[in-house]
């Protein structure tokens, strides 16, 4: 137990690319500095060629925060939400697993599915997955709700000059079974390359 604990500061402390653990406290965010906005929309497009290495908790991090972090203390977050229902769940498919994020402790949860999602991550550095609780929202406004957790993720990895694509075509059957839910409520992925 000490030791995977030693292992798991560790590879904070140097950013390494390690997810072992069912749950993993995340560092805090950075928040400053990137693209200035505007050359990020002019920037910003899809790549497909999302194959590149995996991420470090670091990046993790950034990102996650990027897409759908909380920025006040009443609790609200980066992207808006209809009536303010918060609805949009990110989970996180690495080469290590699938992760459940919970932005408001800023930590993965680790899934314990044995499914092979491989084919849904195709070599990409890793691959978001948005979910929505249907018993917390309509469908339409968790679509729209959806879209703009997507854009921030989009202008985040133009800042950071990693590709992504934002993906309708996925296999929601498949990952409602790995992360539990209703298919239904697998809205879209995004998979990021790190470059
Ligand atoms: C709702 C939605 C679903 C998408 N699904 C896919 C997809 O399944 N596969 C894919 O390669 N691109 C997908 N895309 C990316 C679009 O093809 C892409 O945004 C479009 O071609 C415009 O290119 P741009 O993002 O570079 O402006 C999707 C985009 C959106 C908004």
């Amino acid at each position: 137990m000490k030791k995977s604990l030693l292992c798991l500061l560790l590879a904070s402390l140097l950013a390494l690319p390690v997810l072992a653990d069912d749950e993993i406290r995340l560092p805090a965010p950075q928040k400053s500095g990137g693209m200035p906005l505007l050359e990020a929309l002019n920037a910003r497009k899809t790549s497909r060629r999302t194959t590149g290495e995996p991420p470090t908790l670091q990046q993790l991090a950034d990102v996650l925060w990027a897409a759908n972090g909380v920025t006040r203390a009443d609790g609200k977050r980066t992207a808006p939400s209809a009536m303010n229902r918060q609805e949009i769940e990110i989970a996180v498919l690495t080469r290590d697993g699938l992760y459940e994020w919970d932005a408001d402790d800023n930590e993965l949860d680790r899934s314990d599915t044995t499914i092979d999602l491989s084919d849904q991550l195709n070599g990409a550095s890793m691959m978001l997955i948005f979910t929505y609780d249907d018993d917390d929202q309509t469908p339409a406004y968790a679509q729209v709700d959806c879209g703009f957790v997507g854009q921030n993720v989009y202008l985040f990895c133009t800042s950071k000059g990693w590709n992504c694509v934002f993906l309708g075509s996925i296999d929601r059957a498949k990952l409602a079974r790995a992360l539990d839910c209703r298919e239904g409520e697998v809205l879209y992925g995004m998979r990021i390359g790190i470059r």
